[in-house]
């Protein structure tokens, strides 16, 4: 494409990858332009100008002012183009009618990064005019963030390129917010906790440049090692599908429900609350959750530590009921506890008196002083068969938190950080001190014991993660044969499926079914059951006009020989055409009885993601618990098998009182519907049994 009007060739239009490698620019430029810099403090372009200044940033800074000459001391300069050299980033921040023409100057000067502060675009329903701006940076191949952000901070440049607080400290996580007053306000709590930061960026309206870009650029940055993003929602669902993680995100992810999943027609569908969604992506994609913000800090920081070497933990405490505490939260996030009383009092004993305990916890006791946390720190951290460690520290009287915290530190970087090691220290201002201390030494320290824990097990979920094996995600074509079926019955005008058009579709995309067959008649449903040996059957009225069977007497259970059929078959019509007199009856469907564990499986379409397929144990599970797990399509064979075991009830798939699951053909089924995914509405199973033979698709309904 041409650049018309213009004297820069424009680059290849929107492509993604050419964004991210701008970001570069962005985050690393060379010099930087604020346009809209004032001279007056109460005004942002005066705010983020000072900032860039007061944060060192040592590139060149150009205030882009339309009367003043000189700025903060830097001279100034009418317009971008005015500018003596190139710019490689531009921060605007002037009215939204002018944003336009700013950018368009800045495709003029080759600028390759902007965020625009500015508000009053999409947020206010003015998508054009944000389209817009989006269209010039497609065409210049300008990264660009916002508009109505805060902008950002990049500690490793010194580039504070926003109207937040100053003095950030350098870390290694990139905290990514879509709010702006929460990404400043948690900007401002990181700085009292003493946790560092790579880069703070607000993302306000996402016009250009969003999460899956950022990560990206940060999957390649050495200066990151977390990613944590606070997000309200995704525009692009399916485009966040392929964001490729190489580095641990945690997502803290506010809101529960959409208006689209509600209005969801189908018992599946009414399950398929976005929340659900956004959580089977974030599985997914190999992103975890955080619950809290605390909690979401905590992990991020955890997720900076070395990888722990294997799988066993040890809890170092001064305080019996804390320990416990520890203990249960371990217990409870599957972390494993290094159990071997023996070897612990071996090497523990001597770093402890006498009434300490040496079980894992380890508790020194209120008598243990700094020596002892000294020392059974020392030991946890030198002895390899200790993985991870966790200590553990109640405010007393006569042990300094403050020494405690320092105790840990010189421990911990007498052996180069060699393992991964957090903190809780419950306790006042001496204690909340404590903390500091330790974070700004690259310690997690915490307040709560949850919070270490969870950040551990952060830690132990990444290693999972990362080690998985590459997964093949191949988008599997649709049966001819259940395509013919779903032309043939939109063809006749209907919207769904009656049970035996589903299974016919549902079976030739490989859905595992019980023996079945449809009849007409009495004799012929005789005929069908003994051909195939079915009995004990399931009979059901087939009509388009019943969508209650059991209501109108169209549903018999258990039908055992020839005998009982012939006679349940004529019951069954009578019993029907008095209960709907007006409805047609096609026949009936015969289906085996079968045994097992009761299974869901659905597939419905979510406003931002497409389809997405449900697991769950039916009955109570699916309907009180809603004890249901997702995954977008399309998804892995592997990914299939960890939806299976994300549900909580999943020690009853793995087998409880004799019952149990046949995973395999769960998976199987969970693959099999995908292949259609794209050509209906909503799918049911309900119920699929499983046992240890198999499992089989015992009702079926499909909308179109
Ligand atoms: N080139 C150069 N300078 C320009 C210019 C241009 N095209 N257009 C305006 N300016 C100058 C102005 O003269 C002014 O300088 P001065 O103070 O010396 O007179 C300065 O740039 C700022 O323009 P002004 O018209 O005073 O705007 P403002 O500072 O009142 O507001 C915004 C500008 C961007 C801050 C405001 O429109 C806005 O969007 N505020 C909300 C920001 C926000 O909350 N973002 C989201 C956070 S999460």
């Amino acid at each position: 494409m041409s650049a018309e009007g213009s004297s820069i060739e424009a680059v290849c239009v929107a492509d993604p990858r050419v964004k991210v490698q701008n970001l570069k620019k962005v985050f690393n430029p060379k010099s930087v332009a604020i346009v809209g810099a004032s001279s007056e403090p109460g005004k942002v372009g005066y705010q983020v100008l000072n900032n860039v200044i007061k944060n060192g940033f040592k590139g060149k800074i150009y205030p882009i002012n339309k009367k003043a000459r000189e700025i903060l001391g830097v001279p100034s300069f009418p317009s971008l183009l005015d500018c003596p050299t190139d710019v490689d980033f531009v921060v605007i921040a002037v009215p939204a009618p002018m944003v336009e023409g700013v950018l368009k100057e800045c495709a003029q000067k080759n600028v390759k990064g902007a965020v625009i502060i500015t508000s009053g675009f999409s947020e206010i329903g003015k998508k054009k005019e944000e389209q817009a701006l989006k269209d010039v940076a497609d065409q210049y191949g300008i990264a660009l963030l916002g508009p109505n952000t805060f902008g950002f901070v990049y500690t490793p440049s010194n580039l504070n390129a926003s109207f937040g607080p100053q003095n950030v400290s350098p870390g290694k996580v990139a905290f990514i917010s879509q709010s702006g007053a929460l990404g400043i306000s948690l900007m401002g709590w990181t700085m009292m906790e003493k946790i560092g930061l790579a880069s703070v960026v607000s993302l306000g309206n996402k016009a250009d440049i969003g999460e899956k870009e950022l990560i990206e650029y940060f999957n390649d940055d050495p200066n990151v090692s977390v990613i944590l993003i606070y997000m309200e929602g995704i525009k692009e669902g399916r485009q966040f599908m392929t964001t490729k993680i190489k580095k641990p995100v945690v997502i803290l992810k506010s809101g529960t429900s959409s208006k689209g999943a509600q209005a969801a027609a189908s018992h599946t569908g009414s399950l398929a609350g976005s929340d659900k969604i956004y959580t089977a992506a974030f599985n997914q994609l190999g992103m975890m959750r955080a619950r809290t913000f605390t909690q979401a800090f905590g992990a991020a920081c955890a997720l900076s530590m070395p990888a722990p070497k294997g799988p066993d933990s040890l809890i170092i405490t001064n305080g019996g009921g804390i320990g416990v505490s520890a203990t249960d939260e371990c217990e409870n996030s599957g972390i494993k506890l290094l159990d071997d009383p023996a070897w612990l009092e071996g090497k523990f004993r001597p770093t402890m008196p006498e009434f300490g305990s040496t079980k894992n916890p380890i508790d020194v006791t209120g008598g243990g002083g700094r020596e002892g946390y000294q020392k059974a720190v020392r030991v946890a951290l030198n002895e390899e068969r200790i993985h991870s460690v966790i200590v553990l520290y109640c405010e007393t009287a006569v042990l300094d938190p403050v020494e405690v915290a320092k105790a840990v530190i010189d421990e911990y970087n007498a052996v180069k950080r060699n393992k991964p090691l957090v903190v809780t220290m419950v306790g006042g201002e001496r204690s909340r001190q404590a903390i500091q201390i330790l974070n700004e030494n690259q310690i997690p320290a915490m307040t709560e014991v949850r919070e270490a824990v969870s950040g551990l097990k952060a830690l132990y979920t990444w290693q999972e993660i990362s080690s998985r094996s590459k997964e093949k995600v191949v988008t599997q074509e649709a049966p001819v044969k259940a395509l013919a079926v779903i032309d043939r019955v939109r063809q006749e005008g209907r919207t769904f499926l009656l049970e035996h058009e589903s299974r016919e579709v549902l079976e030739a995309c490989g859905v595992p079914m019980p023996k079945w067959g449809f009849a007409t008649t009495a004799d012929e449903a005789v005929k069908v059951a003994e051909k195939t040996q079915m009995y004990p059957v399931a009979m059901k009225i087939a009509s388009v006009d019943i969508i209650h069977k059991s209501d109108v007497g169209g549903v018999i259970l258990n039908i055992k020989n020839a005998e009982e059929m012939q006679a349940k078959f004529n019951q069954m019509m009578e019993t029907v055409k008095k209960n709907a007199p007006n409805a047609n009856l096609l026949g009936v469907n015969l289906c085996q009885m079968v045994d097992g564990l009761q299974c869901i499986v659905g597939m419905n379409k979510d406003p931002q993601f497409g389809p997405a397929v449900m697991f769950g144990l039916g009955g109570i599970f699916v309907e009180v618990l809603k004890d249901v797990s997702f995954r977008i399509v399309p998804f892995s064979e592997q990914e299939a098998a960890r939806q299976v075991s994300e549900i909580k009830a999943k020690k009853l798939l793995d087998g409880y009182r004799g019952q149990g699951a046949h995973k395999e053909s769960i998976i199987k089924t969970l693959m099999a519907v995908q292949k259609i995914a794209e050509y209906v509405k909503e799918i049911d199973i309900n119920p699929l049994i499983t046992n240890k033979d198999g499992s089989y698709a015992v009702d079926a309904r499909i909308i179109i």
